[in-house]
């Protein structure tokens, strides 16, 4: 298996939009209402991407990762939500935050997730970001477990809107990124 990490470009759009849906629907099901789910289309994906990569905002990155040729990952990163508002932490150290992390669900459990959120860190912490956090909803059981084996240490919990829905989202924290760069999972199984 050759596992690269790379900076997502206009022309993957189409195949992230298809990375990117099929894991929001295999792994959000059950947990958002199934019209929520649907408003995720290969189309509205697609497109968002590309207009994403067309006009990249400052300090925000979409990164791929690619599995023996072909797109099987993709994730986001940009400067951290300001929560909470009196997160002293964040004032003390430059904070990142990771949007997006979504792993085609056949490729799930191969250390693409792990490699690609490294990979991520490791352009903020080039940036001088010094910490990382990142929402996810609480009922995604699944990710949670993953983000805790990645060291990510649980900050709180905190409310989100999708579509006007009320969501609660567990906030996770590398209070030192430096730990996530040297973690085991490297994808390199
Ligand atoms: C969550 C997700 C990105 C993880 O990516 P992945 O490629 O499946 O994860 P990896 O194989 O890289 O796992 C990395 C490490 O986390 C561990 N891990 C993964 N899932 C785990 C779980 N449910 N519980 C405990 N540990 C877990 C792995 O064992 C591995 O640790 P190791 O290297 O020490 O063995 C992926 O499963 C996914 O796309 N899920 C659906 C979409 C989603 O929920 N995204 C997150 C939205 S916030």
């Amino acid at each position: 298996m050759e596992l690269s990490i790379r900076a997502a470009t206009v022309s993957d759009a189409e195949a992230m939009g298809r990375v990117f849906v099929d894991s929001f629907y295999a792994g959000h099901r059950g947990q958002l209402p199934d019209w929520l789910l649907d408003t995720r289309t290969y189309e509205v994906s697609r497109n968002g991407w590309a207009r994403t990569l067309a006009s990249p905002s400052p300090g925000e990155y979409v990164y791929v990762a690619v599995l023996d040729g072909a797109i099987a990952g993709v994730g986001m990163v940009g400067p951290a939500v300001p929560w909470p508002p009196d997160d002293v932490a964040r004032s003390a150290s430059l904070t990142g935050e990771c949007y997006a992390l979504y792993v085609a669900p056949s490729l799930q459990g191969k250390g693409v997730g792990g490699a690609l959120l490294r990979g991520l860190a490791a352009r903020l912490a080039a940036d001088g970001v010094a910490r990382l956090v990142l929402g996810v909803l609480s009922v995604n059981a699944p990710a949670r477990g993953f983000y805790a084996a990645m060291g990510g240490r649980l900050l709180g919990e905190r409310d989100t809107f999708d579509e006007g829905v009320r969501l609660d989202e567990s906030v996770y924290a590398w209070d030192d990124i430096r730990t996530l760069l040297s973690s085991a999972a490297d994808g390199s199984r």
